[in-house]
């Protein structure tokens, strides 16, 4: 198969839909793998790295979707884009379609084959192409936490770890799913005091069996999250309910009682978020200041690590890319149950049921 990635045009988007590591395996397969020029260099990787592997380098993104049977990229194809997807070509990507109805409408209308990362489902029900960029945001709260918590940062000054004789900073983690527990993790290490709270027991009993005793599990109800945020001084928000928005665990007149200088990091931004004064932000202008208490709410945090956020993605998508590419979509789709749930835009019909509900759209015949 011919298969072609494209240079990211959304903005502040510095990742790539392949690695030379990714093309490596592909031209192994003997695919041909078209890279735009430069498309890599905002995660560290150059035209050199991919033409060492054999990729062929072309200079426009048009030239890319017009000589290619698949394009595998990382953002949902934004305006300018949609003219280049052909009829029957295959895009392997994120789209989020069910929040974008013109994104929806446009690829009905290219009729190309739109196959979602994050509609990807394994057996037991998790998202395996999602999965890595909560492992990215949930480390990445905790350093970004740390950091506004300086005082020139305008946080309250407290150093997680402490020092001899200065007790540790108190890191308090809504939701012990990954993002939860990249957190703890993370904060853990650095010596904070942790408290994790989540409704699902199953989660709070693994996170006491692997975390060290200085990680508290708890759970999560209004009185334990009322009496926690007095005391802690970075909250992380990583709760999700699947399909919905967020729930509001702190509302506005909890900010009152936290410490002056505290830090919310709510990375559940991306679903609403999990605190009353949640909206987002962007790594320009990342944070802001209610009540004393610094929010950082950036809906895109793994975009501020382009290397790693890239490495990640691509050593999940690879398996999928291959079977797209050795088999073709339809029997690929049929060998892997987990690749046909990603199907979401087919040759101009949605087969997707939650998009087709929120757009009112009609479902298809299927004979
Ligand atoms: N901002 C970003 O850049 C970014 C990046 C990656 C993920 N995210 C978002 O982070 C959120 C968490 O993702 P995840 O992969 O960890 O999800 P997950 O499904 O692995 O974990 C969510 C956890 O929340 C728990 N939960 C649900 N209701 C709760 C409540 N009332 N109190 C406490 N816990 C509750 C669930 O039981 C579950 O364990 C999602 O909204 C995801 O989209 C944001």
């Amino acid at each position: 198969m011919i298969i072609g990635v494209p240079k990211e045009v959304k903005n502040n988007e510095s990742r790539v839909g392949m690695t030379p590591a990714g093309v490596f395996e592909l031209i192994k397969n003997d695919h041909t793998v078209y890279v735009q020029s430069g498309a890599g260099e905002g995660s560290g990787f150059f035209n050199s790295d991919y033409q060492q592997v054999g990729a062929i380098i072309l200079d426009t993104i048009g030239q890319v979707y017009a000589m290619s049977e698949m394009i595998v990229k990382v953002k949902e194809p934004i305006k300018e884009e949609y003219d280049l997807i052909q009829e029957g070509q295959i895009v392997f990507t994120y789209f989020h379609f069910a929040s974008s109805e013109s994104l929806t409408r446009a690829m009905i209308k290219q009729k190309g084959v739109c196959i979602a990362y994050e509609t990807v489902e394994d057996e037991e029900g998790t998202l395996p192409l999602l999965t890595p960029m909560s492992e990215v945001a949930g480390r990445m709260a905790i350093q970004q936490g740390a950091k506004y918590l300086e005082k020139p940062k305008k946080g309250r000054g407290v150093l997680l770890g402490g020092v001899p004789g200065v007790a540790p900073g108190r890191v308090l983690v809504l939701g012990a799913g990954t993002v939860g527990i990249q957190a703890a993790k993370m904060a853990a290490g650095l010596g904070a005091h942790v408290t994790i709270l989540d409704v699902n027991m199953k989660r709070l009993r693994y996170v006491n069996d692997v975390m060290p005793s200085h990680v508290v599990t708890e759970f999560s109800n209004e009185f334990n999250i009322r009496k926690h945020i007095k005391t802690h001084d970075l909250i992380i928000g990583g709760v999700l309910l699947k399909g919905a928005k967020a729930p509001n665990l702190i509302s506005r007149d909890m900010l009152k009682e936290m410490n002056p200088g505290a830090v919310i990091v709510d990375v559940a931004v991306d679903q609403g978020g999990c605190v009353e004064t949640t909206k987002a932000t962007t790594h320009e202008d990342p944070i802001y200041i209610i009540d004393d208490v610094v929010h950082y709410c950036v809906a895109n945090m793994p975009g501020a690590v382009p290397y790693t956020s890239t490495v990640a993605l691509t050593n999940v998508t690879l398996p999928y890319v291959l079977k797209l590419a050795n088999n073709g979509w339809q029997s690929a789709c049929r060998m892997d149950k987990s690749l046909e749930k990603g199907l979401n835009i087919v040759e101009g019909e949605v087969v997707y049921k939650e998009i087709i509900e929120s757009f009112d759209l009609v479902a298809p015949v299927l004979v």
